[in-house]
């Protein structure tokens, strides 16, 4: 059977995985098993019974064994089905109590991680392998849902309330997570990686962010453009999206929203990362997270840097 399972289920990340998977390959064998059941005999009646001249349609009335028979037993499968469901559900929604605590919040459209210790990444989380982890979440602003496929937890997210999931990831390496709930133009844009580390690696990333700290700036700020989710509103051709496009932009004398006129040099550069609503372009809405506290210093000089190269 597990043939079939590696067929149309994705590869099981966490011990929950299992365990949604032996229920879930339950329920396609039992639908199957009835399917076919209820088939059969459809086709073997319409056969056996078809009209043949002369034939006169018995009356019945009702049978009562048939009848208890096609009652009772659907009610015992049904409420195995729902106690085994509960008791999964049951399980998903208590996190053990020492479980690591990552805040995540969902905007439009970038996921942005934030760690007990304060650091925080966007649309990238680092996890140890073989330890319990909770995901807090909340929404700055519409619907989204945090969708982890490898991990069998999807859970949507609501403005202005706190929702959460938690897995024990056991398989290290690289993990899709995804938003499972239209939000809008940039929805299928709002991915995010999920990294299982070994203790060594994740203590490693804490420090440095996973970024190699030779790398020159404008190719650090390339990087960035795609990984920190600015590339969902900011495109770099001159088109406009939700955001301003970058093409060309510094150097330039930007209008703003209040009627005044600023040259985009690095300041303004610099100010508009990190405190977005302080200069807003004409145009448009302030709708871009805050990256204050989120980038660490070299990154925001990186895209400056290659934010400089896009003439
Ligand atoms: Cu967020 Cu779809």
């Amino acid at each position: 059977m597990e043939w079939l399972r590696s067929i149309i289920l994705p590869l099981q990340g966490s011990e929950y995985a299992g365990e949604v998977d032996t229920f879930y390959m339950f329920l396609v064998w039992f639908s199957l098993f009835f399917f076919v059941l209820v088939a059969a005999i459809a086709v073997y009646s319409v056969i056996k019974f078809r009209h043949k001249p002369g034939d006169v349609t018995p009356h019945w009335t009702h049978n009562n064994l048939l009848e208890t028979v096609w009652t009772v037993i659907p009610l015992l499968l049904l409420l195995v089905i729902f106690f085994w469901g509960l008791k999964g559900y049951m399980k998903a929604e208590v996190a053990p109590g020492d479980a690591t605590e990552i805040q995540v919040t969902a905007k439009k459209w970038v996921w942005q991680f934030e760690y007990p210790d304060g650091n925080r990444a966007i649309n990238e989380v680092h996890v140890v392998v073989n330890k319990p982890v909770k995901f807090i979440l909340s929404s700055e602003d519409v619907l989204h849902d945090f969708f982890v496929p490898d991990m069998r937890v999807k859970h949507d997210i609501i403005p202005d309330r706190y929702v959460q999931v938690w897995f024990t990831p056991t398989v290290p390496g690289k993990h899709h997570i995804e938003c499972a709930e239209y939000c809008g133009r940039g929805h299928s844009d709002m991915a995010a990686t999920l990294y299982v580390d070994d203790e060594a690696a994740y203590e490693k990333w804490l420090e440095t962010g996973g970024v190699d700290p030779n790398m020159p700036l404008d190719k650090l700020g390339a990087m960035l453009y795609q990984s920190k989710g600015c590339s969902s509103c900011h495109s770099l051709d001159g088109s406009v999206g939700q955001g301003p496009s970058w093409k060309g932009v510094f150097g330039h004398n930007v209008q703003l929203e209040n009627g005044q006129t600023v040259l985009a040099d690095e300041n303004y550069i610099h100010e508009s990362i990190l405190v977005p609503g302080a200069k807003v372009v004409k145009g448009f809405d302030n709708i871009m997270p805050v990256f204050q506290g989120v980038l660490r210093d070299r990154e925001v000089n990186a895209l400056v840097a290659y934010i400089k190269t896009l003439k």
